[in-house]
């Protein structure tokens, strides 16, 4: 039996807990958003050689690096006037974005109607739902292009146009949402490892964590090599369109953020790329990701093999959001089985 005890003892290990100075309550929890930690990631890349540091997005409130142009797009949506408290906020997501911006809009106390389609997982559209958001739910392709992403961008116009005051973030397209990514996470990169960091590994979908690092590094010139990761099957770096299963990254267009020249390195990497990365991340690291971040960790592992990174060096790797979100796909046996068959489960 477990003796009582009169008194809980003093005995935290770790020197940075509570009490230290720079410790203040935030105002709000738009103020939670971002500063996310960065982890050694000693034993998954212990073989290779590399020092690999993790960031941790998905610590962000709304679980994933999506909070950040969320909340940049729409505060400076509303310094700037172009929103006020009776706009509608509408946009194509149905996933870390949506959830991005129900969050904001919930505390901004503005509307927001999310436009998904059938492929949106249940459990996103509870996230969003019990923000207070609006989930308006888009059931057929676009007739013309057979695209679901076209048939969910002709119902955004015809909401705006219905609505009044409507305002699309439009986060393909929107400065704000590559400025997120210039004004924080990359130099909360820089605030934890110095700027002696050879390699960036990043996803892509929208390319605003892209830009904005990549913009980043370069304005600074920073020696820091930038590698995107992108799905197979996604036309961002000129590949021809083919299926993908798991969502977050990649992407059907090539996003007006996008330019050429900000990536030195481009990899692209399979569904099945994606589990055995992120099943590997959990089994090694403890760290529960979503399947992008598994693509992060195979794409390093990969180069690493190739002899691209050498033993020493030293890289940053953006691991974009949480795994919970996977828990019916990534971390399903039987999912995995059933899609990409038994060699994804052999690890
Ligand atoms: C899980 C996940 N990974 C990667 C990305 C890519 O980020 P970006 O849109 O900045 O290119 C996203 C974007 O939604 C995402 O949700």
């Amino acid at each position: 039996m477990l003796e009582k005890t009169t008194k809980s003892p003093n005995k935290w290990p770790l020197a940075q807990a509570a009490g230290a100075a720079s410790r203040t309550a935030r105002n709000s929890i738009l103020e939670a958003v971002g500063d996310t930690p960065m982890v050694h990631m000693a034993r998954l890349f212990e073989e290779s050689g590399l020092a690999v540091f993790g960031k941790l997005e998905a610590l962000n409130p709304g679980g994933s690096i999506k909070d950040r142009a969320a909340y940049n797009i729409l505060t400076h949506a509303l310094a700037a006037g172009v929103i006020s408290h009776d706009t509608t906020v509408v946009e194509s997501s149905s996933g870390n974005f949506a959830i991005g911006l129900a969050q904001v809009c919930a505390y901004m106390g503005l509307r927001l109607v999310c436009v998904v389609d059938i492929k949106t997982t249940a459990s996103n559209i509870s996230i969003i739902e019990a923000y207070g958001a609006r989930v308006d739910l888009v059931s057929k392709p676009d007739p013309e292009s057979g695209e679901y992403l076209n048939a969910r961008l002709k119902r955004v116009r015809q909401i705006l146009d219905s609505v009044p005051n409507g305002f699309w973030p439009n986060q393909y397209a929107n400065a704000d949402n590559s400025g997120a990514h210039f004004g924080s996470t990359m130099p909360e990169i820089v605030a934890t490892l110095g700027d002696n960091i050879d390699y960036l590994v990043l996803s892509t979908s929208t390319c605003g964590t892209l830009r904005g690092c990549a913009d980043y590094i370069h304005e600074r010139h920073m020696k820091t090599k930038v590698v995107a990761v992108d799905a197979m099957g996604s036309v961002i770096f000129g590949r021809p369109s083919g299926k993908r299963l798991l969502p977050g990254h990649g992407a059907g267009i090539v996003p007006p953020l996008f330019k050429s020249d900000l990536a030195d390195i481009v990899v692209h990497v399979s569904d099945l790329d994606c589990v055995l990365g992120c099943r590997r991340l959990v089994q090694y690291e403890a760290i529960l990701a979503g399947a992008s971040s598994g693509g992060v960790v195979t794409a390093i592992e990969r180069l690493a093999a190739d002899g691209v990174m050498a033993p020493g060096a030293r890289v940053a790797a953006i691991l974009p959001d949480r795994g919970e979100r996977y828990l019916d796909t990534v971390y399903s046996d039987r999912w995995v089985q059933e899609k990409l068959g038994n060699e994804a489960l052999s690890i």
